[in-house]
């Protein structure tokens, strides 16, 4: 019997409890309305009333006792102990047996099983009925079958169980334990609060890896036509696996009339015949995750193709379109609302003779601008990034975004020479672009555009990434702009074109003014992010010259932040000058100087047909660079001490060692020729020192003013093979022209508490090497 069984509520109570005269309390319970107080001579004064409330009630307010704070049950003691000691032998059985609550009688006590209470009284309730007490108890066929129904231990009333619990030995060690269980909680939680709470941020996956930037029309051709293709990519997954690169940037394979490489867009929900089907991406994208690499694609928001549905719409006035794109009167004959000029070269204006207006266009004339103070442009453009996302896309490099709005008001750019006739101004450089470039109101599009991403990067390991391209040139503060606010995010980062000026003045000191630019305009916690090439720009290993390449792949390799390699960075590929025909790129239609296809030619796999680009025919959409024979991947992954040999132990050194992802940057030294850093991490003894020689001599360096530094060093990795593992003494550390050292040393000295001025960190992180933990410190 539980105690609830014994169905006793309080509201029953009725406190008129005569004492006997022994001074032992006997209990009376009646249904309320209480009833005339009527003695009731058959009721033991244990036999509870089926209608009777809960004896600790009771208790309390018969004794008129408080309850003891630390055992409510303390002042009941008293009453159970006189009520199991007062005249219950002097009673027939059947009198000191209680009444359960559903009418049937208990055995509450006696000398035959009723289990003896600490001051040697019985609990009166405790009976094994069924059980072993039976055997002993000759009456107990004789007592009420209805007791046989009562389980073993299920008579000891709450009271009485109460009563021992209370009693020190069981109280003691049960509320130790309950405190310690309670200590032991708090101290749990506490625990995983301060953990969670000094853990550092995890890296994402676009920290971690470098990006590595497919130029898809070049990179690798699947079906023998001379041009890259979705497959050929996915035939080539394992040179990123081989590089240990995670992420992968793809140049645009949408529908497109290809007069901007793909950048002027027919449909941006469909894949250019050109370079496969929708399938083939799918299946790229899909072998892409399996294989934990990341997909990023372009996002071209600033035009569409003139091609596009849309533009066909808006020039024939349809009421939907019309506002689609940036109109505005002019006539056919002087076709030039204003002076602005397109990235191209000449007027940034086309006059439609369907629809008599000029539309404007930033770049090609076939790349009309998308007007986006229109909302229906804004829904469109998130739509598409919604059709990417929902496709599985890891992110997006966000082309133009400097161009995306421009001055509602059209008024003329200033010129950069106001003395130069306007009618000659031609050339983007010409002007100022106060109208065309950075307007209020472009970052919120941006940060529309993050918020969609954010949408779809909740789930783990699916954290959506976003790059910009803004070419703002010197006026560095524009481009920190587009990592956002600490409130609102924006671009992860906005892609560093300045070391693209490093061949201009390729010196040590040079090299250290470029880092320096990002590093002390970079908005605190921010990171950072390099590249020296990308498809519109000339190639390093030409700009700079091939001596520098290993040099400058170390340099990238080993700053802070995400590098980005252009394809054929990591092979030392060079620009192609040799061209069988006019330019293919729009820049060299209008200045063949600037042309863009030497860049651009195709990959260098292997020194087969065609270096391995594509093995079927013998066509290649640009000529091949006559290097592959000796400049190729399959050549260099021969060759230990190759470029591609370096670069991918350089990667693989960036991503294993701490004070590389997430440690202090330092400036140490910078001259004509050597530009040094070090990298160190707070806690780890272990820290590496860079000394790069970008000058065209040899050069020592003397770096014995720097007491953070042990007097020895020893090289763990040198451009120049010949020179791995030589120890050097601080103040004599040679290095030829291009070469780069990487030393690791030693210390429990850091050098950027001393150098506050020199050092940058995007988030401060320590390591406890007893424990081998990172925290926040
Ligand atoms: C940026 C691309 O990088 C460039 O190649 C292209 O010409 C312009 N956007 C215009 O689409």
């Amino acid at each position: 019997m539980r105690c609830s069984d014994v169905g006793i509520t309080s509201n029953r109570f009725t406190s008129s409890v005569p004492l006997t005269p022994e001074g032992n309390e006997h209990f009376s319970y009646s249904s309320s309305p209480s009833p005339p107080q009527t003695k009731q001579p058959n009721l033991h004064p244990l036999t509870i009333h089926p209608a009777a409330p809960r004896i600790p009630q009771v208790a309390a307010r018969v004794r008129g006792r408080k309850r003891s704070a630390d055992c409510p049950l303390a002042s009941r003691q008293g009453t159970l102990r006189n009520l199991s000691s007062s005249s219950h032998s002097d009673l027939p059985e059947k009198e000191r047996s209680a009444t359960r609550s559903d009418g049937q009688r208990m055995q509450v006590g006696g000398d035959s099983g009723g289990m003896e209470l600490g001051d040697g009284s019985l609990n009166p309730g405790f009976r094994d009925v069924d059980g072993g007490s039976a055997a002993e108890d000759p009456g107990k066929e004789k007592r009420d079958p209805e007791y046989a129904q009562i389980k073993p231990y299920a008579g000891m009333p709450k009271e009485v169980l109460l009563l021992h619990s209370c009693k020190a030995r069981y109280r003691v060690p049960r509320e130790i334990l309950f405190w310690l269980m309670v200590a032991c909680t708090l101290a749990l939680v506490a625990l995983t609060v301060t953990v969670i709470a000094l853990s550092p941020r995890c890296m994402n996956w676009w920290q971690v890896s470098p990006v590595y930037q497919v130029y898809l029309r070049s990179f690798k051709d699947s079906d023998g036509d001379g041009v890259g293709d979705l497959k050929g990519i996915q035939k080539q997954l394992e040179h990123f696996q081989y590089l240990n690169i995670k992420s992968v940037w793809v140049s645009p394979f949408y529908r497109s009339p290809l007069r901007d490489s793909g950048y002027d867009v027919e449909d941006f929900r469909a894949i250019d015949p050109l370079f496969g089907t929708m399938q083939d991406f799918e299946k790229l994208l899909a072998e892409m995750h399996s294989k934990g690499l990341k997909l990023i694609v372009d996002l071209i928001p600033n035009h569409t193709s003139d091609r596009h549905r849309w533009f066909n719409l808006s020039r024939t006035g349809d009421p939907h379109y019309k506002d689609y794109y940036v109109w505005s009167d002019c006539n056919g004959s002087a076709p030039r609302p204003n002076n602005w000029v397109s990235v191209f070269g000449n007027s940034a204006w086309t006059y439609d003779d369907v629809r008599g207006q000029c539309y404007l266009h930033q770049f090609l004339k076939e790349q009309p601008d998308l007007n986006f103070r229109n909302p229906h442009v804004r829904k469109e453009m998130t739509d598409i990034i919604h059709f990417w996302l929902e496709k599985g896309v890891d992110g997006f490099r966000v082309g133009a975004v400097n161009r995306l709005l421009e001055a509602a008001h059209l008024r003329d750019e200033p010129q950069v020479d106001p003395k130069k006739a306007p009618e000659s101004v031609a050339s983007v450089w010409d002007l100022h672009h106060d109208y065309t470039t950075s307007q209020l109101g472009l970052h919120d599009l941006l940060r529309d555009w993050r918020a969609e991403m954010q949408a779809y990067s909740r789930e783990p390991g699916r954290y959506r990434f976003m790059v910009t391209e803004s070419y703002d040139y010197h006026e560095v503060d524009k481009t920190m702009m587009y990592y956002g606010t600490s409130l609102v995010k924006e671009s992860d980062f906005p892609f560093n074109f300045y070391l693209l000026d490093l061949p201009q003045n390729t010196s040590g000191l040079w090299v250290k003014h470029l880092v320096q630019l990002w590093m002390a305009n970079m908005p605190k916690g921010q990171w950072p992010n390099w590249l020296v090439g990308n498809h519109d720009q000339p190639r390093i290993a030409s700009s700079a010259g091939h001596t520098y390449i290993r040099a400058i792949n170390m340099l990238l390799l080993t700053l802070p932040g995400t590098p980005t390699t252009y394809y054929g960075e990591e092979i030392g590929m060079e620009n192609n000058n040799g061209t069988d025909g006019p330019a293919r790129d729009p820049a060299g239609k209008y200045n063949a100087s600037a042309s863009q296809d030497p860049q651009r030619s195709p990959m260098q796999w292997s020194s087969d047909m065609n270096a391995g680009f594509n093995n079927k025919t013998n066509t290649t959409w640009l000529p091949l660079h006559p290097d592959y024979r000796s400049i190729n991947v399959k050549a260099q992954m021969e060759d230990e001490g190759s470029v591609l040999a370096q670069y991918r132990s350089l990667n693989t050194l960036r991503q294993s060692e701490l004070p590389f992802l997430r440690g202090w940057f330092c400036f140490v030294h910078a001259d004509a020729s050597v530009f040094s850093y070090l990298r160190e991490l707070d806690g780890l003894s272990r820290a590496f020192l860079m000394v790069l020689n970008f000058g065209g001599e040899p050069a020592v360096t003397d770096l014995s003013s720097v007491p953070e530094l042990p007097d020895l060093l020893t090289v763990q990795m040198s451009t120049n093979r010949s020179n791995d593992d030589k120890v050097l003494h601080k103040s004599r550390i040679p290095t030829e022209a291009g070469e780069g050292l990487v030393i690791q040393y030693t210390t429990n000295t850091r050098f950027h508490p001393n150098h506050p001025e020199q050092c940058y960190v995007s988030e401060k992180a320590c390591y406890l090497s007893a424990v081998d933990l990172l925290y926040q410190c």
